[in-house]
Formats: structure tokens, C-alpha cells, sequence
């Protein structure tokens, strides 16, 4: 019998177990009787990302440095945002950022910030950007609001349209709403169509309401890796903040191999960077590099009893919104330090290494099509067997799925590729090999060769 990745349980059943550990009426427990409740009630429902397996998410177990760091971080439980609350937790956190802006090779200007998810990494960004847009305009964003801006109506953002939702919540939360997004196709790979951005980056009359531009470093969807130098050489650097998520994607420019893919980067504005995706550090932990540190001081909000204007010290939680953070470097630095570079760049190519044979394994496989060049860690396929009616191939990813999903021994995870649905395979952690995503491949083919191809 193959080991679960979870229970295969239902909510309700989830609910009827973990009941007891939500009495909050009833007596106190010993650490013992606790931790015996937890392991009952909780820890089978939880998802075993080691198995090899689970291919459906951004997610890993801890990376062995990593836990250490974060085990410390814990046991002093350190808040970060300020010299005042924590000397030695502001001062790593300020001299980890600008370690990680050298790794990545950012210029001497640039500076990081940790947050608590790349989704507020990618608000804050954009945030940023309009702030700047606002000082060109000749108003404090932070005083006026959007109202300062006479038609703010006109105010764009430019997006491929696979970028990640967090970016439609972004102009929700700056009060623009969706309206201000202006979606640019993708190519056959899913990557940005450079030539359709690039025209809008130029095109005078519509760049001008261009406040933003976002590439992406690994979308969620393929993993796709938008052209990033073309960008940075066609915007108007001055009028257009250039952002880049790489919430998922942008370790894999550390690995020597994939690192053309990622040129122009370090020349962005702005970089968003999840360490709790693939380097295997707890959640959560996120990064936001600019490319010029002074950007942060559109931030800065002075308080009277801590991050005082006059404090000669080092107050990180001046360049983000949470007055509490925790000591997020810690877990990023131990596992740097733990693997070194070689080991970290062998931990992140290994994944990569899995999609390219699993992609190479199917690629002229019968009864699968696959609806991308892996540009990084995912390959999105659907599968259909000979004859099968295209109009009801999407019906069957949906129940291939389902049924693995609800067996709950392998996990593979549901997009869609334009407007037809796609399996997904996501490679994150080293347990990741292509041989237990083509067991699932095996497995999926046996679903869907049970499965009637008229309604
Ligand atoms: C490309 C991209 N950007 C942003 C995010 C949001 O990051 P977080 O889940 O840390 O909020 C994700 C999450 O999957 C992502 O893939």
C-alpha cells in the first residue's frame, strides 16, 4: 500500500476530528496529552510534501538549515522591525537583505525588505510605483491618496495575462480596481508577447497612464519566464516602475544554466522573491528588492516610541507596513549557510532537472499532448486517448484530478492553458523525480481510459 500525501478525508470528517482541539471552554491539557491530540485529530489531514508523489504545489518540507534558523527565530520569538524590540534581529534583517541583493547580483544602490507573502511584496511594489508616478505628478501619494491624480481614472498597470492573481488584488487594495489592468496576450510558450508590450511600452498617449509594468519570473500557471531584458530596454524608465514576480521563479536564476533566461532582473525596479516556495524555508517568507533602496523611504511611517525619525539605529520596519515581523533572515540565512552556494544550487536544480527528463520522457508519448516548454519547474499536459472527443477532454483532466486527488496518494494539481483545462506538475522539492510523476501519468492514463467519452 502507497503512503497517503493526506488522509483522503472530506471537511466534515476534518472537522469531527480536530473538535477537541478547538474546546477552548474545557480544561487544560498537559504538553503530552496536547501533542498526542495533535498527532490524532490534526497531523493526518496535513499534506506530506516529501513524498515524491506530490506534484501539485509551491510547496516543500523544511530545508534542514532552514528549520534550525527558524527553530531559533522561534525560541526567542523575536519581532524584527525594530532596533528597539530586537538589536540583533534588525540588524541581521537589514544585512541579510543586502547579502541577498549581492547573491542575486543587484546593483550597490539596491536594497530588500522581507514580507510576509509575495502577494503584499507585489502590492507594496506597486504601491510604489504609483507613488512615484504621484511625485512625478507633483504630489505625496501618502498624503493625497489617488485622489491627488486629475484623471486616475487613466492609470494602468500592464500585465500579461498570466500573471498571478495577487497582482488583481494589488489595484483592488490601491483602489483602482480591476479596470486599471491592461492584459497583454502570451505567447506559444506562455511567456509576455514581448512585441505586444514592447509597442505599449512605446506607444506615446498610452504610456504615459503606464504608472507599472509586471513581468513574471516563473508564472504560476507553466512557470513560463517573461522576457525581461526586451522590457527593461523599451519602457520608459522614468514614467514606467519595471516589476518582476518572482515569487516563484527567481532562485532559478542562481543556477548557472538558467540564468540567460532571467537577464535584466537585477535592472528592474522592483523584485518580488518567495524563499518559502522553492528553498524549502518555512512559511512564510518573502523578500521585496528594489533596485534602488531610497524607494523604500515611500514607506516610512515615523512612530514616537519606536522607528523615531532621529534613531541613529537600523529599523527595517520602515520599509514595509507590519509594525510585527518575524525573523524571517534568520531561516533564509541558515539555509544559505547550511548548503552553501553549490548545495543550494544543486537543491533548486534538481526539480528542474526531473521536469526536463519528465518532459522529454512524453514528448511524442500517444494519448498525451503537452501544452508547453517547461521553462522552469512545471509542465502542464492533457491527456487523451486515441479517439477521444476533444469537446469532452477537458471533462476528463477534471475527473482525473478529482479521482486522484480524492484517493489522496498522489497529488497533481488543475489549470487552464487559454481556454482548454490542463494537468499541472509542479517539481519544488528535491523529493520531486520524474519517475513518480510518470506513476502518476501511468495512473492518470488508467482513469482516463476507464472513463466513457460520451456524457
Ligand atoms: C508568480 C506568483 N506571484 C505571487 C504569488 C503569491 O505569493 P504568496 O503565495 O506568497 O502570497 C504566487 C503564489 O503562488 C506566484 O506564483
Amino acid at each position: 500500500m502507497k503512503k497517503r500525501i493526506f488522509s483522503g478525508a472530506e471537511p466534515g470528517r476534518i472537522i469531527d476530528d480536530i473538535r477537541p482541539l478547538l474546546e477552548f471552554e474545557g480544561e487544560g491539557l498537559s504538553l503530552k496529552e496536547l501533542r498526542r491530540l495533535i498527532d490524532k485529530a490534526l497531523v493526518p489531514h496535513l499534506s506530506d510534501y516529501g513524498l515524491p508523489s506530490f506534484h501539485s504545489a509551491f510547496n516543500a518540507f523544511p530545508e534542514e538549515g532552514a528549520e534550525l534558523g527558524t527553530a531559533v527565530a522561534l525560541r526567542f520569538n523575536q519581532g524584527v522591525t525594530n532596533w528597539h524590540v530586537s538589536p540583533g534581529g534588525a540588524v541581521l534583517e537589514e544585512a541579510c537583505g543586502r547579502a541577498l541583493c549581492r547573491l542575486f547580483g543587484f546593483p550597490g544602490t539596491a536594497d530588500a525588505t522581507f514580507m510576509y507573502c509575495g502577494t503584499y511584496a507585489n502590492q507594496q511594489a506597486l504601491y510604489m510605483a504609483l507613488h512615484r508616478k504621484a511625485e512625478r505628478a507633483g504630489f505625496d501619494l501618502a498624503e493625497k491618496g489617488i485622489r491627488g491624480f486629475p484623471e486616475p481614472e487613466k492609470l494602468v498597470v500592464a500585465v500579461s495575462e498570466q500573471a498571478h492573481f495577487s497582482v488583481r488584488h494589488a489595484v483592488r487594495m490601491l483602489g483602482l480596481g480591476e479596470e486599471s489592468l491592461l492584459r497583454i496576450p502570451v505567447d506559444r510558450n506562455q511567456r509576455v508577447d514581448a512585441e505586444i508590450l514592447s509597442e505599449v511600452l512605446g506607444t506615446t498617449g498610452v504610456k504615459d497612464n503606464i504608472f507599472c509594468a509586471v513581468l513574471t519570473a516563473g508564472t504560476t500557471s507553466t512557470g513560463a519566464v517573461d522576457p525581461i531584458r526586451p522590457m527593461i530596454d523599451s519602457a520608459d524608465r522614468a514614467a514606467t516602475w519595471i516589476h518582476v514576480d518572482g515569487a516563484y521563479g527567481l532562485a532559478y536564476a542562481l543556477v548557472p544554466e538558467y540564468a540567460s533566461l532571467f537577464e535584466g532582473f537585477t535592472e528592474a525596479d522592483s523584485v518580488t522573491w518567495d524563499p518559502h516556495k522553492q528553498l524549502g524555508v518555512p512559511i512564510p517568507n518573502s523578500v521585496l528588492f528594489v533596485r534602488n533602496g531610497e524607494e523604500f523611504r515611500r514607506m516610512a511611517i515615523y512612530g514616537e516610541y519606536f522607528n523615531r525619525k532621529d534613531d541613529p539605529h537600523p529599523n527595517p520596519g520602515l520599509k514595509s507596513a507590519p509594525s510585527t515581523r518575524p525573523m524571517a533572515a534568520l531561516a533564509v540565512s541558515a539555509s544559505l549557510r547550511h548548503l552553501g552556494k553549490e548545495g543550494t544550487v544543486e537543491r533548486l536544480r534538481s526539480p528542474l532537472r526531473a521536469i526536463k527528463e519528465f518532459a522529454a520522457a512524453l514528448k511524442n508519448a500517444p494519448g498525451v499532448e503537452l501544452c508547453h516548454e517547461p521553462d522552469t519547474g512545471i509542465l502542464c499536459l492533457r491527456l487523451r486517448p486515441p479517439g477521444f472527443p476533444e469537446e469532452r477532454t477537458d471533462d476528463l483532466q477534471s475527473h482525473i484530478h478529482d479521482r486522484l486527488q480524492a484517493e489522496g496518494k498522489r497529488s497533481v494539481s488543475l489549470t487552464r492553458i487559454g481556454d482548454r483545462a490542463a494537468l499541472r506538475f509542479v517539481a519544488v522539492s528535491p523529493a520531486a523525480t520524474a519517475g513518480a510523476m510518470l506513476e502518476t501519468v501511468a495512473e492518470a492514463r488508467a482513469l482516463a481510459a476507464a472513463y466513457p467519452n460520451r456524457p
